[in-house]
């Protein structure tokens, strides 16, 4: 069912993670209601065919935005403040921020390596401030940040470990953050979905007995789709949400419940 949603003409958006899954169709929402957006991801390449592919998508589309595709690892402060300024020099200026990029890895909690604990907080958790940081630099009062959480972050998954802590430590920055920018007229939000079908997951579609146990634990008995996430994500970053800030917003299918 088709969904009515703000107008963007004339708003310039940030999109980490944006080659694929929710990112990617976070980037063509926007894009959609006219924003212009840049889409940034660890895989150049791919997030280039992505751009293209919008592009195409939107061609009959009246006012649709243009969505760049560059190439950023979002570990690195620095080259996160280059994505923050190059939006600024392409599309003159920025209005809105999604820290998007994530890793889902897995380990028994006896054996989680190091090197996993370490990259999993280095991209979930430092990109995501970094992300905050770069973007507060260049936004004016009325800009809005939003971060992905994830039910993880209140909800224990086997195996999972870096993972649900790396979500709680999001889903807390997004209040820290939404405190000290609101000084600056920056709101910050953030969503924490469900199990939600993307490369990410894709894997359960294959593991009967996985899929079972986590369809059981979902009140609404099915996964979630990305496009399922948009609406909640156009919300907060709407001036319907103006006077919301440090919120999480659970997209998930009543799973946190059970
Ligand atoms: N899919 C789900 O069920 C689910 C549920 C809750 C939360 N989330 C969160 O939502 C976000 C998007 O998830 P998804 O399912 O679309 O994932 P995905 O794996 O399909 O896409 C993630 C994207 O992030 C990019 N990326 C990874 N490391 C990066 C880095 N260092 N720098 C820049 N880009 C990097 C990847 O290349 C990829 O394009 C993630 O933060 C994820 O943790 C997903």
């Amino acid at each position: 069912m088709a969904v009515d949603h703000p107008d963007l003409r004339g708003k310039v958006a940030v999109v980490t993670g944006a080659a694929r899954g929710m990112g990617a169709r976070f980037a063509a929402a926007l894009a959609r209601r006219g924003a212009n957006v840049v889409g940034a991801d660890i895989d150049g390449a791919l997030m280039a065919g992505t751009s293209a592919a919008i592009g195409l998508e939107h061609r009959d589309v009246p006012d649709a935005g243009d969505v760049a595709g560059t190439t950023v690892d979002v570990r690195s402060r620095d080259a996160q403040q280059k994505l923050a300024e190059f939006a600024v020099e392409r599309f003159g200026k920025l209005d809105l921020w999604i820290n998007n990029a994530g890793i889902f890895p897995e380990a028994p909690a006896a054996d989680i390596p190091a090197s996993q604990m370490q990259a999993t907080l280095s991209i979930n958790v430092e990109g995501v401030l970094y992300g905050a940081q770069a973007a507060a630099s260049v936004m004016k009062p009325g800009g809005a940040i939003l971060n992905m959480a994830s039910v993880a972050a209140f909800r224990v998954r086997r195996g999972r470990v870096a993972y649900c802590t790396s979500k709680a430590a999001v889903a807390h920055l997004t209040e820290c953050l939404a405190v000290e920018f609101g000084d600056l007229g920056i709101r910050v939000n953030a969503i924490a979905p469900g199990l939600i079908d993307t490369e990410m997951t894709h894997w359960i579609q294959g593991d009967a007995e996985a899929l079972g146990k986590a369809l059981g634990s979902i009140p609404l008995h099915r996964l979630g789709s990305p496009e399922e996430i948009v609406g909640p994500l156009l919300f907060l970053l709407s001036d319907s949400a103006r006077y919301v800030t440090g919120h999480i917003l659970t997209v998930d299918g009543g799973s946190r419940h059970v």
